[in-house]
């Protein structure tokens, strides 16, 4: 089938080049000149663990291509609708990309077009766009409007797209929903070979991928729904990490032992330092914004947001409780990016606990193995290095903010040499503090008991010399 695929953004790229993947031609549109040519010229616009190779296949077999809106209205039959939906001031989702497209569609869509709404967008937009389409389409064309919110992790997009949880599509007509059938049958039914397992968990093979089918508002509020709920687990842990805190309790043993009930389930009940990225901070302002124009008092997710922003204040109060006076200190940052495997630093609590930092005087030297340049170009302040160690040289303390794999496996006895205070404190909870200990580390982390005794702390110089 012919494909087109309206922004190339993370959710554009990622879905035209896996649909191309799968064996469809796919273009891939978008109106920033600039990241056509990169992406016509081999270059990817972020980092996303093994997109760049999909993209790399399947534009040298003619499977995939890019050129502007204009063209993948009249090249494409099916119309994925990609484009960003930022939040607007208030927090409402910000439509406007979508609109343009829209009319694009109207103006030049002839014959028949299968519009699909994927772009992450409040209940009821797909009612707008059919009626924006009504209002200014020409007499030729024929079309369908569809939902079909994606689900793709950063980091995991690729993986996410092959193995999906669920493929949900909000439908009006049967023509629409055999379409959309269609296009994703090779993943429900199995049949491609997968870019990112060598050979895919029979487990896995053996569960078929649930397919969806509902109207067009369920399907849009089943995405916004499912990141607020994800994101609300995320503050309820934080929360019963702060009473572990007080209690003298262990949040890991605790979310263990709450997460082995099946009706719970132990993903997203990690505590740290709170959610971010382009997509929960946005997505649960934009769910509370269009409930409350319906008249629904959504202020469950809004204490949701709360606790997630108070999780920077909690750890930078973390921070001066060990080092006390912030002003002139240096101190080393492991992680920038707001989760691992990504380069995104968008809504990056890692970021946001920098410029608090920063703004109390403190030096940042900080590290990340993908987001530096995306970093650098929101605090050019900071002091970038190009490993771990680097980042901990001279430093009071040592921040972990990104729970990076390389940060379990670091060289503990020469980190512990260069450090002027052999201190780390995990805002991801993912060292161990007993094998910290054993390499005359201190270690605060999220959750538990933090207080070290005073007589623990002699001698804590980082050379190990104890000479203050
Ligand atoms: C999310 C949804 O997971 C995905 O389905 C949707 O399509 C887009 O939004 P993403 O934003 O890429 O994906 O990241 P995710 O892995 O969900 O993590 C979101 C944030 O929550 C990150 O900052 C992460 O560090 C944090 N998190 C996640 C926790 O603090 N604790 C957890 O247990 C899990």
């Amino acid at each position: 089938m012919e494909i087109s695929v309206i922004g190339a953004g993370y959710v554009g790229l990622t879905t035209a080049a896996c649909l191309a993947e799968i064996g469809h031609h796919v273009f891939c549109a978008d109106n920033d000149t600039q990241k056509l040519d990169q992406l016509q010229n081999g270059q990817m616009p972020f980092y996303e663990p093994h997109l760049e190779g999909i993209v790399d296949r399947n534009r040298e077999a003619k499977r995939l291509e890019f050129g502007p809106t204009e063209e993948g209205v009249d090249r494409g039959r099916a119309l994925f609708i990609c484009v960003g939906t930022p939040p607007l001031e208030k927090g409402e989702a910000d439509l406007s990309a979508i609109e343009r497209v829209a009319r694009v569609i109207a103006h030049r869509g002839h014959g028949y077009r299968l519009v699909i709404e994927k772009s992450t967008v409040p209940v009821q937009t797909g009612r707008q766009l059919k009626r924006h389409l009504a209002l200014f389409r020409t007499k030729e064309l024929e079309y369908d409007v569809v939902s079909n919110p994606e689900f793709l992790r950063e980091g995991a997009g690729v993986e996410d797209f092959f193995h999906p949880d669920r493929v949900v599509v909000g439908v009006e007509t049967p023509r629409a929903l055999e379409q959309m059938r269609e296009i994703y049958r090779p993943v429900l039914e199995r049949t491609f070979a997968c870019p990112v397992h060598s050979e895919c968990s029979r487990q896995d093979a053996a569960r078929p991928v649930p397919f969806l089918v509902t109207d067009i508002a369920s399907a849009e509020l089943v995405k916004h729904a499912s990141n607020s709920f994800l994101a609300m687990k995320i503050s309820f842990i934080n929360l019963v990490a702060d009473l572990c805190e007080a209690a003298g309790a262990d949040i890991n043993r605790v979310a263990e032992g709450i997460g082995l009930d099946r009706r719970i389930g132990s993903s997203f009940l990690r505590p740290g330092i709170g959610f971010g990225g382009f997509c929960f901070p946005k997505d649960l302002q934009a769910f509370v914004r269009i409930a409350e124009k319906l008249g629904c008092d959504f202020s469950l997710l809004k204490e949701v947001e709360r606790i997630n922003l108070r999780r920077l204040d909690h750890f930078v109060e973390k921070v001066k409780k060990e080092l006390w006076v912030l002003r002139g200190k240096e101190i080393g940052v492991w992680g920038l990016a707001f989760k691992p495997n990504t380069d995104d630093v968008r809504f990056a609590p890692a970021l946001a606990i920098i410029r608090h930092l920063l703004a109390e005087g403190a030096e940042i030297q900080a590290y990340d193995p993908r987001a530096v340049d995306n970093a650098r170009r929101e605090i050019p302040e900071v002091t970038y290095c190009s490993d771990p160690y680097e980042a901990a040289r001279g430093t009071e303390a040592v921040l972990l903010l990104t729970e990076w794999d390389e940060f379990r496996d670091v060289d503990w006895e020469r980190l512990r040499a260069l450090m002027e205070r052999p201190l780390i404190i995990d805002g991801r909870n993912v060292l161990s503090r007993d094998v910290l200990a054993t390499y005359g580390f201190q270690y605060v982390g999220i959750g538990h008991d933090a207080e070290v005794p005073e007589n623990e702390l002699a001698g804590a110089r980082g050379d190990g010399s104890g000479k203050v």
